[in-house]
């Protein structure tokens, strides 16, 4: 049965754990939908697959293109797409716009967007209350990389107090979902417990309803990642092996062998 927002709320309530990750293509979308991931996210990470320093320059269209590919892979997941910088935080009118494309040409079911209170819940509430499901993002908020950097954020008592704000209004404002990225553990754990909607958290401990991470970093595919992300494989290791093996043998005259294949 395919995922829905509703079905994340309920797993909420039952205490079973989210699992989501990011997706950029067909091939990747389909190997995690089958493995079981609940909820992809076509994140504006996905600049750093196209080999951006950061997800400020990825534009609405770039995410249109690869959130289609994306969606031809996935059956089962949750499919959520990131609105890209300054394609939301000019007006709600402009956000409705962005998400609308998304929803329309995409196939997606929901957007996420980063930041919180004051101005984003005006905006959260006019796409909610057009139909539009949307996931909410606090804590470190990587678009706003040239204020804040991309340090832990929520370690002051003040800082801690404004994220909690942040997480409430956005909840009050009919978010389905919120991320929770590089904040304390203690912090992630007093937000997952007020809210009754799920916290996805990546970087803020293990009391989040789920977690998330970049599929890229999880591959050992990424030029640097994030202290709290976490390697399964080493991809990029296996793919030079794979290709060295190959140079070899056509070097060789190894590959083709002589015999015709598939006589
Ligand atoms: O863009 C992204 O990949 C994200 C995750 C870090 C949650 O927003």
């Amino acid at each position: 049965m395919a995922v829905t927002t509703q079905q994340l709320i309920q797993w909420k309530q039952q205490g079973r754990s989210i699992v989501a990750l990011t997706a950029w293509d067909y091939a990747i979308a389909q190997i995690l939908d089958a493995a079981g991931v609940d909820l992809i996210l076509v994140g504006d990470t996905l600049a750093l697959v196209l080999g951006y320093e950061t997800t400020l320059p990825v534009t609405l269209e770039e995410i249109l293109h690869h959130a289609k590919a994306v969606r031809r892979g996935v059956k089962r997941a949750l499919l959520v797409v990131d609105l890209p910088f300054l394609t939301y935080q000019e007006s709600p009118q402009q956000a409705m716009h962005s998400a609308g494309r998304v929803l329309k040409e995409t196939g997606a079911q929901a957007v996420k967007m980063e930041g919180g209170y004051p101005a984003m819940i005006e905006t959260v509430a006019h796409l909610v209350q057009a139909g539009i499901p949307v996931m909410g993002h606090v804590g470190l908020t990587p678009q706003s990389i040239h204020q804040i950097g991309l340090r832990q954020q929520g370690k002051t008592p003040e800082a801690e107090e404004k994220i909690l704000a942040e997480a409430l209004a956005l909840q009050q404002a009919g978010v389905f979902s919120i991320v929770l990225e590089h904040i304390p553990t203690q912090l992630g754990l007093q937000i997952t417990q007020k809210l009754t909607i799920p916290t996805i958290g990546i970087g803020a401990g293990p009391y989040c309803d789920g977690q998330v991470l970049v599929t890229s970093d999880v591959l050992g595919l990424s030029e640097r990642k994030p202290p709290f992300a976490k390697s399964y494989t080493n991809l990029q290791d296996t793919i030079t092996q794979a290709v060295q093996s190959y140079t070899f043998e056509v070097r060789e005259h190894k590959f083709p062998p002589e015999e015709e294949v598939g006589k």
